[in-house]
């Protein structure tokens, strides 16, 4: 079997490579990363070097790129994580998230048509949905809510979700789409909610809460987001969405207090900052499905994630330095600077 897994050496995309090669020795993954600001290699150093791994730099967007790599290696499997991820550079500037999310998606698609695969899943997120508003915990979002974005990137990964689908109705193209909650663990680019802050307390920096901090976020520990994906690669159904997430609802000011009272850092850093605009109030996923079609549950309580990823940010801080000290410090400047 080989799986072609994009975004590789991103977040979720590197943990599930590391996932996928401890638990299928056996299978050929092919890592396809175009390294933007998110993309980084290092992350990859420890499979680079084995035999059943390959590191190929390209862009989805390049289709005769993604068409030779098709060429050489026939994917069994493709599993589409590259995309533009933060929410707050999709504000500022929307265009690379319409090309990379929608068109890079499309193109490799038209690549797996050519070339014929057994399978492409996309991976989509929880923010399609739209937000749920902050007094009625009562209600989640299901497979059949309906989609209603709010920003130019859950725009753009719900153009992208509901591509695939439409691929699977008008070409039979085999595909999956899941769409998960919040995920935190190792690897995570300082500029999302739970590393940033764990980078900033570190150094004794302020702590840039937007709003009051009362804003809900589904946290899933990474790991547990990868087992689903795997789930579903292998047994779930063609043609089906799977939501995925644990049920583990926190307000973003409670997981910033939490990072404090772990380092040790005074709350006196905390700092409300404006609001994000048109910031989601709150994600929850009701993952019934998931569970009672292919059995998965989340394994990793909130208490152990988050203490297994301070632990990691703690052992790794050369990983987390180098990328604040690179072009990641100009956008800090940018979106915290006069805030
Ligand atoms: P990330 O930003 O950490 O990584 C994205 C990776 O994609 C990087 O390695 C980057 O170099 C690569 N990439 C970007 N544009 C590319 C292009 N045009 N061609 C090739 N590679 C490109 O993102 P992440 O947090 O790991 O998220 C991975 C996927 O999971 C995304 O599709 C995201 O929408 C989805 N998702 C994320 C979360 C979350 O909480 N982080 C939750 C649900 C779904
Ligand atoms: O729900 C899944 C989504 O989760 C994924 O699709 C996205 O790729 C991923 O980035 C994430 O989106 P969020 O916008 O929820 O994550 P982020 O870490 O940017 O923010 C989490 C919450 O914390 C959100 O309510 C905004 C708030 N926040 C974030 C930052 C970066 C702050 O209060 N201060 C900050 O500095």
């Amino acid at each position: 079997m080989t799986i072609i897994v994009t975004g590789g050496a991103g977040f979720i995309g590197s943990n599930f490579i590391f996932h996928m090669m401890k638990k299928y020795p056996s299978y050929r993954i092919v890592c396809l990363d175009s390294l933007t600001y998110a993309g980084n290699l290092s992350t990859l150093e420890s499979v680079m070097d084995q035999s059943n791994f390959r590191f190929v730099k390209a862009d989805i967007c390049d289709r005769e790129a993604v068409d030779r790599l098709f060429e050489e290696e026939r994917p069994d499997v493709i599993v589409n994580f590259a995309a533009e991820s933060h929410v707050d550079r999709s504000i500022e500037n929307p265009g690379v998230f319409l090309q990379t999310n929608i068109i890079g998606t499309a193109t490799l698609m038209d690549a797996c048509r050519k070339y014929g695969i057994e399978r492409f899943h996309q991976v989509s997120t929880d923010e399609v949905y739209g937000d749920l508003p902050l007094d009625r915990p009562d209600l989640f979002f299901t497979e059949k809510t309906p989609l209603h974005t709010s920003s130019p990137y859950s725009s753009s990964k719900a153009a992208a979700d509901l591509l695939t689908l439409a691929y699977y109705r008008t070409y039979g193209l085999p595909v999956t789409v899941s769409r998960c909650s919040n995920n935190y663990g190792p690897y995570q680019f300082p500029e999302k909610l739970i590393p940033l802050m764990i980078a900033n307390a570190l150094d004794d920096k302020p702590l840039p809460v937007y709003g009051k901090g009362e804003n809900v976020r589904d946290w899933l520990y990474v790991e547990d987001h990868c087992k689903a994906i795997d789930l579903i690669i292998h047994k779930g159904k063609v043609g089906e969405v799977y939501n995925v997430g644990g049920h583990n609802e926190m307000r973003n000011i409670d997981i910033v207090k939490l990072i404090c009272e772990k380092l040790g850092k005074p709350e006196s850093l905390i700092t409300y900052i404006a609001d994000r605009k048109g910031h989601d109030l709150r994600y929850a996923i009701d993952p019934a499905k998931i569970h009672s079609e292919l059995g998965w549950l989340p394994e990793t309580k909130f208490k152990d994630g988050i203490s297994a990823t301070i632990e990691w940010y703690l052992d790794n801080r050369e990983w987390w330095e180098t990328i604040r000290s690179g072009e990641y410090k100009n956008y800090y400047e940018k979106m915290y600077g006069g805030k």
